[in-house]
């Protein structure tokens, strides 16, 4: 049994040691710092937001690896990308009656020890009655053993591999729907800032972007929560489109949809920097596309980001059949085009592996 096991982590170990010699910090390419976000661990591989795929992710070289977070019932904070349970457990089988009106089980209506009995899987939606995988190419619906964990539980992986490779690879957490939560009497801002203090992010140093789509949040977050915690961290604006009802602002019993229009104007980079270090747009946000001749060309957001100060994270990179932009020969293309065309600081990509190995043939090229 102990001999299956090692055999069954065996590729995960030669990864580490493997990469344990590379730089602990972004490729330096023509001077400039290029990251690796690992978007929800390695998702290209392995279920979202597993702790396996945290784990590869690290293996495979990311500089930083995100965490999206939302709450529990019993104020837990547990590492999920929707703050509803039912695209990736087996919740619907196991609390039958516990969906609300609209359908969805939300994270924020069971306690982490019931959380902790489910199931996780791949992304699934349920059509003609079937569930069907989100992405068909990527790991088997419902194969090993998976679980939804805390942030805590994330760091102290992160860190305890920090402390045996030697490396320094940061956290990327990102406070979902805080206006939601807070509507239900949950300040989850002030309580990851609470568990990033306990575990020892405290300054502008510290490896950690804290980010969020939620621009009255964030300015909260920099202008009362950060000071009161006597942190100061360094913040990420994340740029939707307004279409995709993103941010809700709760106005007793309405809600209304955040407009995000502003943010793709001119003057939006100066008025972020006042509260945010860096921005993390949509990924055509930052380009427009010759009509003749297909080519993409910066459309003046990364300029006016940078003149402000501002680095530039955009979302997301997957190699994914069909995910590929047309006007990008392949995957190695598209990150060309960003990384050194437009230029941007670093990509969140679900195939972190692709991502650090061009930007170590870009530099080895220079
Ligand atoms: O946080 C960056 C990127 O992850 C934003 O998109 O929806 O995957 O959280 P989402
Ligand atoms: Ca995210």
């Amino acid at each position: 049994m102990m001999y299956l096991d090692k055999m069954k982590f065996l590729p995960l170990f030669v990864m580490l040691i493997t990469t344990s010699l590379q730089p602990a910090y972004g490729v330096v390419v023509k001077g400039q710092e290029k990251l690796v976000i690992a978007h929800r661990g390695a998702s290209g591989y392995l279920p979202e937001h597993s702790l396996a795929a945290k784990a590869m992710a690290y293996a495979m070289g990311a500089d930083y690896i995100e965490q999206d977070v939302v709450m529990s019932k019993d104020n837990a904070l547990v590492v999920l990308h929707d703050h509803f349970l039912d695209r990736v457990t087996n919740v619907a089988t196991q609390f039958p009656g516990r969906a609300r009106s609209d359908g969805r089980y939300y994270a924020i209506d069971f306690t982490l020890a019931e959380i902790k009995t489910l199931q996780m899987t791949e992304g699934f939606s349920i059509e003609n009655g079937q569930q069907r995988a989100i992405y068909p190419q990527r790991f088997p619906l419902w194969r090993s053993t998976f679980q939804v964990h805390t942030l805590a539980e994330e760091i102290e992986l992160i860190q305890g591999l920090n402390k045996s490779t030697g490396k320094q690879i940061g956290i990327y957490p990102e406070i979902k729907s805080p206006a939601f939560h807070r509507h239900h009497g949950k300040d989850i801002s002030k309580a990851v800032l609470k568990d990033l203090q306990r575990y020892g992010y405290t300054s502008r140093t510290s490896k950690v972007y804290v980010q969020s789509f939620d621009p009255i949040e964030l300015q909260r977050i920099k202008q009362q929560l950060l000071p009161e915690l006597e942190m100061d961290l360094k913040l990420v604006q994340l740029i939707a489109e307004t279409s995709w009802h993103e941010t809700l602002i709760y106005q007793q019993d309405k809600t209304i949809v955040y407009d995000y229009d502003w943010m793709l104007r001119d003057d939006a980079m100066v008025k972020i920097a006042q509260y945010a270090d860096g921005i993390g747009p949509w990924k055509p946000m930052l380009i427009n596309i010759d009509n003749v001749t297909n080519v993409p060309r910066s459309n003046g957001m990364l300029g006016a980001a940078h003149q402000a100060g501002l680095v530039v994270h955009p979302y997301t990179f997957r190699a994914d059949t069909g995910r590929i932009p047309d006007f990008a020969m392949d995957f190695d293309d598209l990150l060309k085009i960003y990384y050194f065309d437009i230029d941007v600081d670093g990509v969140f990509t679900d195939f972190p592996d692709k991502a650090v190995e061009f930007l170590r043939k870009a530099q080895l090229a220079e």
